[in-house]
């Protein structure tokens, strides 16, 4: 990752108090690591099981490319692995996760065993990808773009290892775009779920700094034209559930 100082900070996840890309990376990979023993429970139970249905409609978006009988795939910032699991399932075969948190993979690793999967887990940043280029089919990312600290580093990592005709899928929180409900959910995000998720998780800062972040991700037309200038060729996106989350597909251009 580069250096940077503040007030040059790249387009990306910026904690308050962190004054520099490196601390606001620190912050992030520790502040997963104090919640991944709750992160599944709290999860589940702060998107009353919606997130399953977010995950399978991501499998469903690339199941073209994970039928391919030697794809390789990538899910990005995997975490405990939920997305993971339901792509090796429907790909059939061993795919590959990765995440810089080591409780997180900590997690995943337990679940994949408990439903005797496969997949292999590396632990690396997703700003600095241990793949070569244009070696993989498919990369996923599920709510981990937002929490990188260089959003446009981060998506030319993603093209860069991807073949062409490869895709890209990004399941991300999102602003969403009828303001009636947005000030409903806005204020559900605010006030209920740093309670709900502070007492389920004993760390308030990483549900408080849930919907803040939310609110500074660009939103889902921007992402759209970020990934284009990334190198994607073409990006198709849609809300789910009112625009609580949106699902970005780049694809790269057949040579
Ligand atoms: C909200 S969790 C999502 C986990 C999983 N994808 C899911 O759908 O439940 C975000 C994950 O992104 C990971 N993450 C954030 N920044 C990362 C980075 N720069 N490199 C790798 N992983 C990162 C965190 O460690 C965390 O596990």
């Amino acid at each position: 990752m580069s250096g940077s100082s503040p007030g040059t900070l790249p387009l990306g996840t910026n904690p308050a108090g962190a004054g520099s890309q490196q601390e606001a990376s620190r912050w992030v990979r520790s502040m997963f690591g104090r919640v991944a023993h709750r992160y599944d429970f709290a999860n589940h139970l702060l998107s009353a099981n919606i997130d399953r249905y977010w995950r399978r409609r991501t499998v469903r978006r690339v199941r073209e490319i994970l039928r391919r009988p030697a794809a390789r795939v990538l899910d990005l910032a995997c975490g405990t692995g939920d997305l993971l699991v339901a792509l090796e399932r429907e790909a059939g075969r061993s795919l590959i996760g990765s995440d810089f948190c080591h409780p997180m993979l900590t997690g995943a690793r337990s679940k994949l065993a408990r439903e005797r999967l496969s997949s292999t887990l590396i632990e690396s940043d997703a700003l600095a990808l241990p793949f070569a280029d244009s070696g993989l089919d498919l990369v996923t990312i599920a709510f981990g773009y937002r929490n990188l600290t260089d959003y446009r580093t981060g998506l030319i990592e993603m093209r860069r290892v991807l073949r062409p005709g490869g895709a890209l899928a990004i399941l991300e929180f999102t602003q969403p775009p009828n303001r009636a409900f947005a000030s409903v959910y806005n204020w559900y995000s605010r006030h209920i779920l740093p309670l709900v998720g502070g007492i389920v998780s004993g760390a308030r800062e990483a549900y408080e700094y849930l919907p803040e972040s939310v609110r500074k991700f660009p939103g889902a037309p921007e992402l759209a034209a970020l990934m284009q200038n990334a190198g994607f060729a073409t990006v198709d996106w849609e809300y789910l559930t009112f625009g609580i989350v949106a699902l970005h597909v780049g694809r790269v251009a057949v040579d």
